[in-house]
């Protein structure tokens, strides 16, 4: 009998056709683009050996005892704070998430909200559309420098480096806070100094965060550190929502006590802190860091392999827990 997988929401097809050319698999899809409701989550993946499932999917130790013949779940993502990666671990199943391909789509859309917010592009959009246009003045829009400034990146895993090679050729100078020290080679090669979170909230002319989710990261910027920053600090968030005290930042922003932010991700998803509408100094996405057509294609595809190898008794080649293999 074909073992099931279960593909919680819609997915680009080159990963189903890869679960079903291995021609091992039955695969129940969900073609909705919503999370289900856990009740229902839990009833059509019942019996299934394996979750695709995508990082607005909940999945926590009730998931895993509802579903017992589960051996793997495959984030279609980088992130995977929506997964209890300890409970999965405990009851022997597989995590896996899609690294590195989603790199430079997530570093290039920072960079596009850090030229976004810096540059007023979405201001001027609307100022021309809203036929305010009059003739070239010397203080229309004005935006802040590049060149000479220095960018603060909070995490420097592979897509916070991405963002400093960004940086270099726009003449900035790169700090980073990384919880371990990058090596020399890198460090050289991205121009980054290491420095503590407070020096980088105080020194930093853009900030770009880049750290996981989770408790560990939870607003780690709060009023505290908004209020050490420099009145012309311009915030960009590609990385989890919960990182930065979403309501406070509001504040800042609509105080000017900061300059900018350009966001990707909120607090808590799909819901944005209405403050934030009304405000001309941010721009805001609806998180598409990765929403580039060939990265998704890509981690459609890596997602499907992460299944197939853990369910062909090999370790997924992304997984990010260690079961032990039996037989
Ligand atoms: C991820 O894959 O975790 C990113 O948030 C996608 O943008």
């Amino acid at each position: 009998m074909r073992k099931k997988i279960f593909v919680t929401q819609l997915i680009p097809e080159a990963g189903i056709e890869r679960l079903l050319e291995s021609k091992q698999f039955e695969v129940i899809a969900n073609h909705g683009d919503t999370p289900l409701e856990k009740a229902e989550f839990i009833r059509r993946a019942s019996g299934c050996s394996g979750i695709l499932s995508l990082l607005s999917d909940k999945i926590d130790g009730s998931v895993f005892d509802s579903i017992p013949e589960c051996k793997v779940v495959a984030n279609y993502a980088v992130g995977f704070d929506n997964i209890d990666v300890d409970s999965a671990t405990t009851r022997g199943v597989w995590v896996a998430n899609t690294p590195d391909i989603l790199t430079d789509a997530t570093a290039d859309l920072a960079f596009s909200l850090l030229l976004a917010a810096s540059r007023r592009i979405v201001e001027a959009h609307k100022f021309c559309c809203e036929k305010r246009f009059e003739g070239w003045k010397s203080k229309l829009l004005l935006g802040t420098d590049f060149n000479g400034a220095t960018i603060g990146i909070i995490g420097m895993g592979r897509i916070g480096q991405a963002m400093a090679r960004r940086a270099i050729p726009f003449g900035m100078s790169v700090v980073y806070y990384n919880r371990n020290r990058l090596s020399p080679e890198i460090e050289g090669e991205t121009g980054a100094t290491l420095v503590s979170l407070d020096e980088l909230i105080k020194t930093s002319d853009y900030i770009s965060l880049h750290c996981p989710g989770g408790e560990g990261t939870k607003h780690m910027i709060g009023s505290r550190e908004l209020s050490m920053m420099k009145s012309n600090v311009i915030i960009v968030n590609t990385a989890r929502g919960t990182a930065i005290d979403e309501e406070a930042l509001a504040d800042s922003l609509a105080s000017h006590k900061i300059r900018g932010a350009g966001l990707d991700v909120y607090e808590r998803e799909p819901e944005i802190n209405e403050k934030l509408f009304g405000l001309e100094n941010v721009v805001l996405a609806p998180h598409i860091g990765s929403a580039t057509e060939g990265t998704r294609d890509r981690m459609a595809i890596m997602a499907a392999d992460n299944i197939i190898q853990a369910l062909n008794g090999k370790r997924p080649s992304q997984a990010v827990n260690s079961i032990i293999i039996k037989g």
